[in-house]
């Protein structure tokens, strides 16, 4: 019944074609205000909080009660008193939030909306890898699978992985996965060698040189800041490297007026905001392609918000052996982390 007044609206979005086999009717415009006052209207029905990544799309962004980059979203997840979660963001980070909060109902709007990095780091091949380097401290990146956690000692995000490196005792080897690239650049940033699982963002691998070294000509004053998740090649460009949040804080303490943004675009939205008369630049893909949006993050939509609010699905569960085992590291990094 909750649903009956609410479906409607969805269904209008649906592509269908016109009985003319020639012409192709486009979707009618959802009424975008009426499904946010229906999205807030259930969230206090279901005592239900929205957290959301900022790679999510700006509609998602505006009806989130919080948003932030990894770390900040599992503190948020652990300390809310909401009994449903709505997750805006994708599945690792969803799950993240289900291990630190196991007796809330933990829902994301669309299940498929993945990660490449966990994706390449399949549980059982780093088993083998974690058996080949029995002696190592194993620091997994939080864009990873639970069954990867649980194989971990500590999880780090891209905001605290410089700061834990540091922690680990100098003698001990260090094994860090899934992605090589903040991997190097921690490595550059502690003076420690690691033993990198060999992965990667597919986003932030799609940034070229080419497209940096157009954008500082043209803009010759702008700041070039960068999520760690770009090659080597790319920070080296960077006037600032930082994850998510710290990107945005950056631009905002920063003098400068221009900034090229060497990540996905959906962080420009809350730069923008903050700083309404400061310029952002994104980075465009490759030959101006539109692979700088995270495919995954960009399966959420509001419609999808909605729907997972009405039917509280698709939500994530998970084995309580993988959750107990992936919980540890986690709280570890809660409290080593500042
Ligand atoms: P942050 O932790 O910086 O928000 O990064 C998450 C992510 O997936 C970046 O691609
Ligand atoms: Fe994963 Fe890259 Fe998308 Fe972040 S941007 S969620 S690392 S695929």
């Amino acid at each position: 019944m909750l649903g009956a007044s609410i479906m409607p609206q969805i269904a209008q979005k649906k592509l269908y074609t016109a009985e003319s086999t020639h012409q192709t009717v486009l979707p009618a415009p959802i009424n975008q205000e009426a499904v946010k006052e229906q999205i807030k209207s259930l969230c206090k029905k279901r005592n239900a909080v929205i957290l959301a990544h900022y790679y999510q799309d700006e509609l998602i962004q505006d009806i989130a009660h919080f948003i932030g980059d990894s770390l900040e979203l599992s503190r948020k997840a652990a300390a809310t008193n909401a009994e449903v979660i709505v997750f805006c963001g994708v599945h690792f980070m969803a799950e993240t939030a289900k291990i630190l909060s196991p007796d809330k109902k933990v829902v994301i709007p669309d299940v498929n909306a993945g990660c490449s990095l966990s994706n390449e780091c399949p549980e059982e091949d780093f088993r083998k890898f974690c058996e080949k380097h029995p002696d190592h401290f194993v620091i997994s990146y939080i864009n990873c699978s639970a069954a990867v956690k649980a194989q971990s000692d500590l999880i780090c995000t891209s905001s605290n992985a410089v700061e834990l490196v540091k922690q680990v005792p100098k003698e001990m080897p260090i094994l860090f996965a899934p992605d090589k690239n903040l991997g190097r650049w921690v490595e550059r940033q502690t003076g420690r060698k690691m033993t990198l699982w060999p992965g990667s963002c597919m986003v932030h691998e799609t940034f070229n040189e080419e497209a940096i070294l157009k954008l500082k000509i043209n803009h010759p004053e702008a700041d070039v800041i960068a999520h760690p998740e770009c090659t080597e090649v790319l920070l080296q460009y960077a006037d600032f490297i930082g994850s998510t949040s710290k990107l945005l804080s950056y631009s905002q303490s920063s003098s400068s007026e221009e900034f090229i943004v060497l990540t996905e675009p959906g962080i420009i939205y809350q730069m923008q905001k903050n700083n309404p008369l400061k310029t952002f630049i994104p980075v465009p893909g490759i030959d101006g392609c539109n692979c700088n949006i995270c495919p995954y993050m960009r399966l959420n939509t509001l419609e999808k918000v909605l729907q997972s609010l009405i039917s509280l699905s698709p939500e994530i569960s998970l084995n309580e052996q993988i959750r107990l085992k992936a919980l540890s590291p986690i709280n570890k990094m809660l409290s080593l982390s500042a």
